[in-house]
This record gives structure tokens, sequence and C-alpha cells, in this order.
């Protein structure tokens, strides 16, 4: 409030930076503030694609600080396109499993196999190229041209969107604004140096996510911190805060079902999902349908038949999970079995202590251990 405040009261009513200098601040902030990410080489070392690629697959749907465990991990075990072009699609599955979205997993198979494949292990260098592969869509494409080929060009994140609907006090609620939001924010772009004729164009777009990360934050943004402070219309007017503006989001009813928690011994019973659509290809506990309305009679009444099981008992309280398109409230039943008892079609035994092995996703860990008190 106080930034804004004093913003209010000094501030010319019009920008006070030149178009041309912003992409100049921008990167200066950015040389001396750039985050440390376990994808980026040091500064002026123009980075792998492979790694690069790899990032920006996993960072899609997921934050800076989850993804860098995760892209370690991937690239201790698969070093290069043609170690995860050679590897099997469960394994990629089993070492993704926590970071949901599970379409992307295969899809990072998939265009492992497309670069090695088609292309001799090597990435194409241009957006064209880069949308033809499994898994990346059009921003995916910018920023693997951006940063790893430097490509004048700019993909433009929800960081970016905030920083850039702040910094011109775009109107137009997102994501009607985005065309709006790319242009503008293509105007940041640094232009190619004399010297080398590089444009430092994947500079100028982390410089962008690391300011919208670190000081245009959605809530109480630091700007007497921010290298573009004397030219953001926002922060003139002093309604930063409220953008970007967004149309109300349609969210998707809640669906309801019932989870299967059934042990013999130290063993728990799982199956695999259809190859197809939400979590295909993953490992879960069996269940009923999830849908919108569901009565909890007519989700018990999926229970798994198994030799012995007449009661099933049901734990106290839901797990609750939200997905992109809906959130999901599933009842916990549980069940012990025999030794020997056999597992029915399309299900198998798995000891709990190598459930870590298995690709799990958030949602069935959570059923589990609510299921098995963990
Ligand atoms: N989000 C998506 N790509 C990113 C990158 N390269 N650096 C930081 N955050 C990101």
């Amino acid at each position: 409030m106080t930034v804004t405040a004093v913003a209010k009261a000094k501030r010319p009513a019009s920008p006070a930076t030149s178009g041309s200098t912003r992409p100049a601040l921008l990167l200066d902030w950015y040389d001396r503030h750039r985050r440390r990410l376990p994808w980026r080489p040091p500064a002026g070392v123009r980075p792998d694609p492979y790694r690069v690629w790899l990032s920006e697959i996993m960072l899609q749907q997921t934050g800076v600080k989850t993804v860098g465990p995760y892209f370690e991990k991937f690239l201790a075990r698969w070093p290069d396109v043609a170690a995860l072009g050679s590897a099997s699609q469960d394994d990629v599955l089993r070492m993704w499993a926590g970071l949901g979205y599970y379409s992307r997993a295969r899809n990072l198979h998939a265009c492992a196999v497309a670069v090695l494949r088609d292309h001799g292990g090597v990435f194409p260098d241009t957006e064209e190229g880069l949308r033809k592969l499994p898994g990346v869509g059009p921003y995916t494409a910018a920023a693997i041209g951006a940063i790893a080929f430097d490509i004048r060009t700019m993909p433009v994140d929800g960081n970016i969107e905030r920083v850039v609907s702040r910094l011109y006090a775009v109107e137009e609620p997102l994501p009607q604004a985005k065309p709006r939001i790319g242009e503008l924010a293509a105007t940041l772009l640094s232009p190619p140096r004399a010297v080398d004729n590089n444009s430092r164009a994947g500079d100028s777009a982390q410089a962008l996510m690391d300011l919208g990360s670190s000081i245009c934050t959605p809530k109480k943004p630091a700007c007497s911190l921010c290298p573009l402070n004397a030219d953001c219309v926002a922060l003139m007017r002093g309604d930063q805060e409220t953008f970007p503006r967004k149309a109300p989001k349609k969210t998707g009813a809640l669906r309801r079902g019932a989870a299967f928690i059934v042990t013999r011994g130290n063993e728990l019973l799982v199956r695999t999902r259809a190859e197809k659509g939400l979590l295909g290809g993953m490992t879960e506990v069996p269940g009923s349908e999830w849908l919108a309305g569901q009565d909890d009679k007519v989700s018990l009444q999926q229970a798994p038949a198994l030799k012995g099981v007449t009661r099933w008992h049901r734990k106290a309280g839901v797990v609750t999970h939200v997905f992109t398109h809906f959130p999901l409230e599933l009842a916990i039943y549980t069940a012990e079995v025999a030794a020997r008892t056999r597992a029915p079609e399309g299900m198998r035994w798995v000891p709990v202590a190598t459930l870590a092995n298995e690709a799990l996703p958030n949602v069935m860990r959570k059923a589990i251990a609510h299921g098995l008190d963990l």
C-alpha cells in the first residue's frame, strides 16, 4: 500500500521510460538477480536443448520448487535424449509419479523416441519443427526456441501475463486478452546485439518469469524493487494487484466415488488404468466410477468381488483431490483377505514396501495413505 500511495503522489501520468530501454533494463536486472535453477547453465553459456525441453515439459503445469528434484532425478538416470528415448514408457511413468498430469510423461517419452528416430537425436531448432513434437504446444515451442536456440520469440506463461498486464494495464480479461498480452510481451524482447547477433531472447523471457515470481507477485508486489517501475501503468494508477483481469472460472461439478483398499498380509491390491484418458497407464487401487452426484451405495456396489469379503469397512472422512476439470471426493473402504486369495482378473498384489516403484498418481497416494493409516 505504501508503495502505491507514494507512486500515486509522485509519478507523472505517462510512462517515463522509452519503450526501447525496457528490454535492456530487464536484462540488466536478470544479470544481477537471476534465480539459480537446475536447468539453467551459468550466465552466458548456451543451454543444452535436451535439458531445456525436459525442464519445460515438467514446468508446464508444475512449479519450479517441485520440478527441481524430478529434473535432477531424470537427468541422472537419462542424461541425454538418446538415453530417454531408449527407456521403457513404464520406467518413465514410474519416475514421473507424483508430478501429476501424466499425459506429459507419455508425451515426454514419445517425444524422445521421435527426436531419436526422426531427427537423428538432435532437437529441431525452429518453433515450427518443435511444435510437431509430441507434447510440445505453442508455449513450449516458444520457450525452448527462445532459451535453447535464441529465437526471438516470447513464451507467455502466467507470470509473464501478470507482469505485462500490469505494465500496460490491460483491461481485457484473460483468456481473451492472451493475443494482446502476447504482442505486448514480445516488445520486451531485446534486439540482436551487433557484436554477435545474439538476441538473448531466452534471457528476456526468463527475466520476466523471474520478475513475476519474485517481485511482480499476485499479492503485495514489491514494486519499489522492480526494474520497470518507472514505466508501469498499473503502478501509476495504484491498482496493480487487480491485474490480470480474469473472466470468472467455470469449474466442473464435484464428482464422487469409492476406492477399495484391500490388503493380503503386507500386500495391496492394485490395477493399471486404461492407457488413454485421465491418469492413463497409471497404477490405482480398485474403485468405482467417479460421477457427479453419485450415491455412496451405488459406488459401494462396484467393489471388487473377492473371496471371503462380505463386509467392507468404511473409513471415517473422505479423500479429496482437485483435477483440472473437476474436484473429486472418494469414500475409502478397506478389507483384509486371507493369504493366497487370488487377485480378481486384471488386478495384482504388490508389496506395500515397494509401492514407491509404482506409477501412483497423487490421488491414489492419498487414498492409500488414508486407507492404511500411513
Ligand atoms: N517456467 C517455465 N519455464 C521456466 C523457466 N525456464 N524458468 C523459470 N520458470 C519457468
